[in-house]
């Protein structure tokens, strides 16, 4: 089983597909980490985050199991690899490496912008987890101050309405709902009504 989850920066969808993995026993990819990884590979060398081919090469050598989640979190790798992420090359080279983790028994859970219309079409469920921009805003800056980082809710909130409008604008793979995806708006939710709101979705699909 193959579970894609889409939706705009910080909409809960990572800690959904984490705990949809858990609860179905199915591996799961956080897309936006190879993003991350090859931006901050970029940064750290000092390379411009502009040029396809070096992007390119620095992605053949990701390896996905050492993605590490506190250090590619940071907010700067973050714009990094929205500003990548319109390199149609790059995106054909990490959608070759998130495929094959998908593809692998016993299925897997993959979250990002793009998962159900272009990295895994035929998944067997398909959400699109989002929120209205100001709830996703509150949610990361109480999860910045939490980690005991700076962080002012109106900053917070133009970076991400500017990195959606990036994301949704771009020419290839844009951030869009898949027609056959389910919405899940979780505006209105914390994360345990927004998890079983999910597993209904899933278990209605296998179901039906
Ligand atoms: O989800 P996260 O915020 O970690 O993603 C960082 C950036 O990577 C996004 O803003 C987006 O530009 C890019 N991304 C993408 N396609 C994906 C996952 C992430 O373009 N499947």
């Amino acid at each position: 089983m193959i579970i894609a989850i889409d939706g705009p920066a910080a909409s809960g969808k990572g800690t959904l597909a984490r705990r949809l993995a858990a609860h179905y026993g199915l591996r799961h990819l956080d897309t936006g980490l190879t993003f991350r990884a090859v931006a901050a590979a970029l940064l750290a060398r000092g390379l411009p985050l502009g040029d396809e081919d070096v992007a390119v090469a620095t992605a053949r050598n990701l390896d996905l199991s050492r993605l590490d989640r506190d250090v590619l979190s940071a907010h700067e790798i973050g714009e990094a690899a929205s500003r990548i992420a319109v390199l149609p090359a790059l995106r054909e080279e990490l959608v070759h490496l998130q495929r094959a983790f998908a593809e692998e028994d016993p299925g897997a859970v993959l979250d990002g912008r793009d998962i159900g219309t272009v990295v895994c079409p035929g998944a067997q469920v398909k959400l699109y987890a989002t929120a209205s921009p100001e709830v996703r805003a509150r949610r990361r800056t109480q999860e910045l101050q939490s980690k005991g980082k700076d962080a002012e809710f109106a900053d917070v909130l133009s970076d991400l309405v500017r990195r959606d409008a990036r994301d949704a604008g771009r020419a290839v793979a844009p951030l869009r709902q898949a027609d056959d995806a389910h919405l899940l708006d979780t505006s209105e939710m914390d994360i345990e009504a927004a998890f079983k709101a999910a597993v209904d979705i899933v278990d209605s699909v296998r179901a039906g």
